[in-house]
This record gives C-alpha cells, sequence and structure tokens, in this order.
C-alpha cells in the first residue's frame, strides 16, 4: 500500500509497463477515426473506450489528443446520448488549468457496431492518473512525498472552484458538480500539472446503470467516493464534490482506502450512506491536529456543516501547507514522477505513435463535428478588423489615385513638349 513519506531522492525503478489489452473484437489499431488516427488504447471506463490519437488539420498539423468513444449500446440510447452531448457541450466550455480541455464532440461510425457512435476529444494528460500513480507506487515500493499528496489535492480544489462558480449567460449560477471526483478521474502530467477529466459527463455515466448492481469494477468502485447526501440519491451540489476530494486527502495521507472492500464489511456504498469516518491519526504529517480539521470539516456527514466551497477549504490546506513547509513546485512533481515511472511509458507510447505516422491511411469513415455554440466574436475585434480593411483600402485607392495624377502631369508636359518643338519649326 501507498503510504505517504517525506521527500526523497528519486528510486529509478524499472517496471513492467502495465498496458491494458485491446478490447476483444476492436479492430488493430493504429486505424482512423474521422480526422483522427487511434494509435494506442489507454482503457475503458464505464462507459467509454478510450485512446490516444493524433489529430490531423488539412494543413498537415498534428496534435497528441485523446478520443473516447462511447459505446454503442449506450451512444445508440437516444435519452442517454442527449444526456451526454448537453453536458459535453457545458464541459467543453471550461477553460482552466486544472481541467482537462475538452474540444471536439462528434458522431461518428464505430468499428464494433451501430453507426451513432459518440465521440469526445480532448487534450491528451501525458502521466498518470492517480489511482494508477497509487499503483505505481505500491508495486515499486515508492512512497508518494507528502508534498505532492497535498499539491494534487489543492489542484484538485482549485478546478473544483471554477467550476463550480461557472456562471450562465444570463449571469446565474451554471450549477456545475463534477459528481465523480475518483483517482482515475485525477490526471497528473509529467510536467507537473493535475487536471480533472470527465467533467459533467458523470451524469450519463450513472445512467450507465445502477452502482450496486452493475458488474464492473470501475463503476462499483466510484461508490467509495460518494458523499452520503449522493449514496443516499438525494439532490445534490457543489459540497458533494468538497467531500469526495476530501476523500482523496483522507487516502492520501493515511496511505490507505476510506472505505474498504470485502470480508463481511457492508457494501462501499452503504458505507458511503452512513458516511462513518475512522478515527485515525496521520502518520508522516506535522500539525496533525491543523490537518485533521481540515479533514474533519470536508468530510461533515451534514453538508451544512461542510466547507462551504472548494475555494475555503483550499485556503486552509494551502496555509497548512505554507505553514508547515511541504510546498512543492509542478517541475518537483513531474520530474520525480517522471523519474520512476514515465520513462519506459513515455518511450512506448512515442514508439506507437511513430508507426501511426507510416503508413497512408484511407478514412473508413466520415465524422460528423456537433457543431459548438457559434464563437462569440467580440464586437471590437470585428471593429478592428473592419477599420483595418478599411484603412487597406483607402491606402490602395490612394494608391491609384497618385499614380493617375502622375501619369496626367506626364501626358501634359509630353504635350507642352511637342508644342514647343512645334512652335520652334514656325509652325505656329
Ligand atoms: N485526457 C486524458 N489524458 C490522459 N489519460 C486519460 C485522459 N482521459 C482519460 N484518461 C485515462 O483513461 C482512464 C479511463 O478514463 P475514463 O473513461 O474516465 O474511465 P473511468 O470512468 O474509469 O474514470 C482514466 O482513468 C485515465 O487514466
Ligand atoms: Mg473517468
Amino acid at each position: 500500500m501507498l503510504t505517504a513519506g517525506s521527500w526523497s531522492l528519486p528510486v529509478v525503478t524499472v517496471l513492467p509497463l502495465e498496458l491494458p489489452p485491446l478490447p476483444l473484437n476492436a479492430p488493430p489499431l493504429p486505424r482512423r477515426f474521422g480526422r483522427y488516427v487511434l494509435f494506442e488504447f489507454i482503457g475503458r471506463g464505464g462507459m467509454a473506450e478510450i485512446y490516444l490519437a493524433r489529430a490531423t488539420t488539412d494543413l498537415g498539423a498534428s496534435r497528441l489528443c485523446v478520443v473516447k468513444q462511447i459505446i454503442a449500446e449506450y451512444a445508440s440510447d437516444p435519452q442517454f446520448a442527449e444526456m451526454l452531448v448537453y453536458e459535453a457541450k457545458v464541459a467543453a466550455k471550461l477553460s482552466h488549468p486544472n481541467i482537462v480541455q475538452v474540444f471536439d464532440l462528434g458522431r461518428g461510425a464505430l468499428e464494433s457496431g451501430g453507426n451513432d457512435g459518440l465521440f469526445i476529444a480532448m487534450e491528451y494528460v501525458e502521466g498518470f492518473d492517480l489511482a494508477a500513480l497509487w499503483r505505481q507506487c505500491a508495486r515499486a515500493d515508492v512512497p508518494l512525498p507528502r508534498e505532492f499528496a497535498l499539491r494534487i489535492v489543492c489542484e484538485v480544489l482549485r478546478g473544483l472552484e471554477y467550476a463550480h462558480r461557472r456562471l450562465g449567460p444570463a449571469g446565474t449560477p451554471l450549477g456545475i458538480v463534477h459528481r465523480d471526483v475518483t483517482p482515475s478521474n485525477v490526471l497528473i502530467s509529467f510536467e507537473g500539472e493535475v487536471k480533472l477529466c470527465d467533467f459533467g459527463i458523470a451524469r450519463a455515466n450513472i445512467l450507465v446503470g445502477d452502482v450496486e448492481r452493475k458488474d464492473d469494477d470501475a463503476l462499483k468502485g466510484k461508490a467509495g467516493y460518494m458523499s452520503p447526501e449522493h449514496a443516499r440519491g438525494e439532490v445534490i451540489d457543489a459540497r458533494a464534490d468538497i467531500f469526495a476530494a476530501t476523500i482523496l486527502l483522507w487516502e492520501l495521507v493515511h496511505g490507505k482506502r476510506l472505505y474498504q472492500r470485502g470480508g463481511d464489511r457492508p457494501s462501499l456504498l452503504d458505507q458511503a450512506r452512513a458516511g462513518e469516518i475512522p478515527a485515525l491519526v496521520p502518520q508522516e504529517f506535522p500539525d496533525v491536529e491543523r490537518l485533521q480539521a481540515i479533514i474533519a470539516k470536508g468530510l461533515m456527514f451534514d453538508r451544512e456543516e461542510r466547507y462551504a466551497s472548494a475555494s475555503l477549504m483550499l485556503r486552509d490546506l494551502e496555509r497548512y501547507t505554507r505553514q508547515n513547509d511541504l510546498v512543492a513546485s509542478p517541475l518537483r512533481l513531474g520530474g520525480w514522477m517522471f523519474e520512476n515511472f514515465g520513462e519506459a511509458l513515455v518511450e512506448h507510447r512515442r514508439e506507437r505513435e511513430r508507426i501511426s505516422e507510416r503508413p497512408n491511411f484511407e478514412p473508413t469513415f466520415e465524422s460528423e463535428v456537433i457543431p459548438p455554440e457559434p464563437p462569440a466574436w467580440p464586437e471590437e475585434a470585428l471593429a478592428v478588423q473592419n477599420a483595418a480593411n478599411l484603412g487597406r483600402l483607402k491606402a490602395i485607392a490612394a494608391g491609384q489615385s497618385n499614380a493617375r495624377v502622375w501619369q496626367l502631369i506626364a501626358l501634359v508636359l509630353m504635350l507642352v513638349g511637342v508644342a514647343m518643338l512645334l512652335a520652334r519649326r514656325g509652325h505656329f
């Protein structure tokens, strides 16, 4: 199990790569999907298959991205599709360093059948999700330094705060709640960035099935991060995300899961409904009472007593971090992750990318992009552009009239010259 420990020199451990197997009936990779070339299978979530892809533009520029193909079974369900499209459009409007940027949402035929496959394309965060980082640390027996654990939670809170405060066009709050703040949705890059993914699509994910009955580990695991009110099926608000983020903090500082599975324990969902938090003292952390107080406030059963906003919790956690000299830069976090676990993964992905660049793929079908709302061009930008165009036209016109004046002067001079010549010869 992962235990939070103090900062130590990087231990370079060469571990075999943990790569998910390609789904059984999936065509081989690389393969083209609309304007994307999918070249690496990243994993299968509750409702989608996730691929690392290269997006190419008409002019040949390309960038790495992640394409999330919604499994045909769900994408062809109109109610599910409608909800996903609606929420993914909201998510696409979020633009923040702690949130994975969604930049494409579309429909395209799925190779596994059906012709109404939905997909979401988003920025690729090269690194690990928190669950994978946790596993890597456990496999290599490398503790995650305390300052990194704190940094990760602070960054998650920053992303949540931004999303919770988003306003709609009429200036009213959009009421965005992530609903699925779990370790697999916290991505940490080798640059040390921490980004939340799956914003807004968790509601659709929940439609996928009853978290208890569905025979899917990924879905069941989500119950372990639910606030009591969420697990009880009540209407939730931003404070459910704060509870979930605090579970992440609890688990990182204690080095173990809050709600455990197995034995004769109640199901994760029942444990989440009860919301009982074991009274443990974080071992490796200074000023523990302060840290415990922050955790206790984030995990209040009654949401009225919980932190009212992510920023309030962030303020307390940052102050604790600063005053106890536990601040870590992104550079250190990313560098530590890369040195310990990253090299083999990056090398493998580069190789797959190179292979995907070799063959000249023929598109198997066209994907249709669901148009986003028309870009709101600021009036001033248009005005500046119009003024520039007008200026250019005036300059051209001025140039043309100048040329005409010179032509006229030349003609007059020529006529004067001819007249003088004729006069000298005595014609006048
Ligand atoms: N934009 C991304 N960049 C890098 N990895 C990603 C990205 N999106 C998803 N992943 C990886 O794929 C995994 C599964 O994604 P997801 O569909 O969200 O599954 P789950 O429902 O289990 O969270 C994530 O946990 C993460 O490891
Ligand atoms: Mg996810």
